[in-house]
């Protein structure tokens, strides 16, 4: 029986988990594509370290070897950053293989390039674990758009953002502590400022508005923040108003308009990411026809990253043509939020605070600040005009008590 080739780019956590995963499902892989799937070669950094590589593998760290090999079908490319994976991807293309990737900045830099690339090529692009890790939202988004069009994606896309959330409010740990329980879990790494400064779930949102929408938006206008300037007094503030921070990267259409941010947000009890803890993701889809669906597991990880990696190759293998984002006509982004939306809004305030040309009437005091109504363009004048105040936008279903007292 002919057998399916597959080279490995990278064998950190991501590499290593497609390895063993192909080694330990060959009964399952070979039921569902009629052939065995053998991994012919690796490609890592470092030559000297002790793997625990089969013999029969190419373990190489020169990409031509691989190049030079006489039947690849499929590359898997689980390295960091954009180069040199754009390059070895477009080689591969270039050489007819379908090819995977797990790496989510190069492919929000690079990923129309390459998709356009392997349609000239008649192979197939596979990038599901470049967006919440285990989470099927990829092919749930890609599947919806048979039929539904996407009003909105919102999610909790970064897993080390929300642990460290998580650990503030429930364990009373300020940010540093946090950051450094992440780090010794294994969550966040040495440099964690892709994580805790919203770059990661950034990546991610341009690669669902792609799929969802067909376009990216201009990056340098999507509001993006990250997590590093909560305080546990703020977590405590918003616990007892029944509210809880989450780094929501959200995406919509607004008319015809597509507007995004990536920022920390204050959700309530009714909003479907309240109850997200820990490392998990959590992705919300809304279609016009189906509704809304939250898709809920673990964003990252050796096996969860390597099944997405796998559902990717039995596609790839089965030429599943997977709906292009057809129904998504090309529009116009506009990535900054809608300036005129009314949203709700909590200002945690430090001393004083002017609420210039906000209507009384749109304005709640409460014991430790306001909950106000107000449209993005009023709440840049406010934080202008409020440099030491934070000023959170809170979604979900909220009423608000005049009476509520907060005590820190
Ligand atoms: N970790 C996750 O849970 C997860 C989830 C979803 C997506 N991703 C994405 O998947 C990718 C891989 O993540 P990871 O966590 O597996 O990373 P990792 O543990 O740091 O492993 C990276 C691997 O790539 C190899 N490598 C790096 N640069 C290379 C180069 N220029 N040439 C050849 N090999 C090179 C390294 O070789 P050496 O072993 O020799 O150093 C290592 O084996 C990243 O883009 C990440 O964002 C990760």
């Amino acid at each position: 029986m002919n057998s399916i080739k597959v080279a490995i780019l990278g064998f950190g956590t991501v590499g290593e988990g497609v390895y063993r995963t192909v080694e330990t499902h060959q009964e399952e892989l070979a039921a569902v594509l009629g052939k065995k799937v053998e991994v012919v070669a690796i490609l890592i950094k470092n030559k000297q370290k002790d793997r625990g590589i089969g013999n029969e593998v190419l373990v190489t760290d020169d990409f031509e070897e691989i190049m030079h090999l006489p039947q690849l079908d499929v590359i898997v490319e689980a390295i960091v950053g954009r180069e040199p994976a754009f390059t070895y991807l477009q080689r591969s293309i270039q050489k007819g293989g379908h090819v995977i990737t797990a790496n989510k900045e190069m492919f929000a830099y690079h990923g129309e390039e390459l998709k356009k690339l392997a349609e000239a090529h008649r192979v197939s692009v596979g990038f599901e674990a470049t967006v919440a890790g285990g989470v099927p939202v990829i092919q749930t988004i890609q599947q919806l758009l048979n039929i539904n069009r996407i009003k909105k994606i919102e999610g909790i896309l970064n897993g080390t953002s929300n642990y460290i959330l998580s650990e503030m409010r429930v364990n009373g740990q300020t940010f540093p502590e946090a950051l450094k329980a992440a780090q010794d879990k294994g969550y966040a790494e040495a440099d964690p400022t892709n994580d805790v400064e919203g770059f990661d779930a950034f990546y991610k949102l341009l690669i669902l508005s792609e799929i969802a929408f067909g376009e990216k938006p201009v990056w340098e206008s999507v509001p993006r923040e990250g997590i590093s300037s909560i305080t546990e007094e703020q977590i405590t503030q918003a616990e007892n108003l029944g509210l809880r921070f989450k780094l929501i990267a959200s995406i919509q259409l607004d008319g015809e308009k597509v507007i995004g941010s990536v920022r920390p947000t204050l959700v309530t009890e009714s909003h479907p990411l309240f109850n997200i803890e820990g490392v998990e993701n959590s992705v919300s889809i809304e279609g016009d026809i189906v509704g809304r669906i939250t898709l809920q597991g673990p964003g990252a990880g050796m096996l969860p990253t390597a099944s997405a990696v796998i559902e990717d190759l039995i596609h790839a293998v089965l030429e599943t043509k997977l709906p292009e984002a057809e129904g998504t006509r090309r529009r116009s982004l506009h990535a900054s939020r809608d300036q005129n939306r009314v949203q709700n809004w909590l200002i945690m305030p430090q001393g004083e605070v002017s609420l210039h040309r906000i209507p009384s009437s749109s304005v709640t005091e409460i014991e430790s600040g306001y909950f106000l109504q107000a449209n993005e363009q009023e709440i840049s004048a406010l934080r202008r005009q409020n440099r030491s105040a934070s000023i959170f936008e809170v979604l979900g279903d909220y009423a608000v008590e005049k009476t509520v007292k907060v005590y820190l």
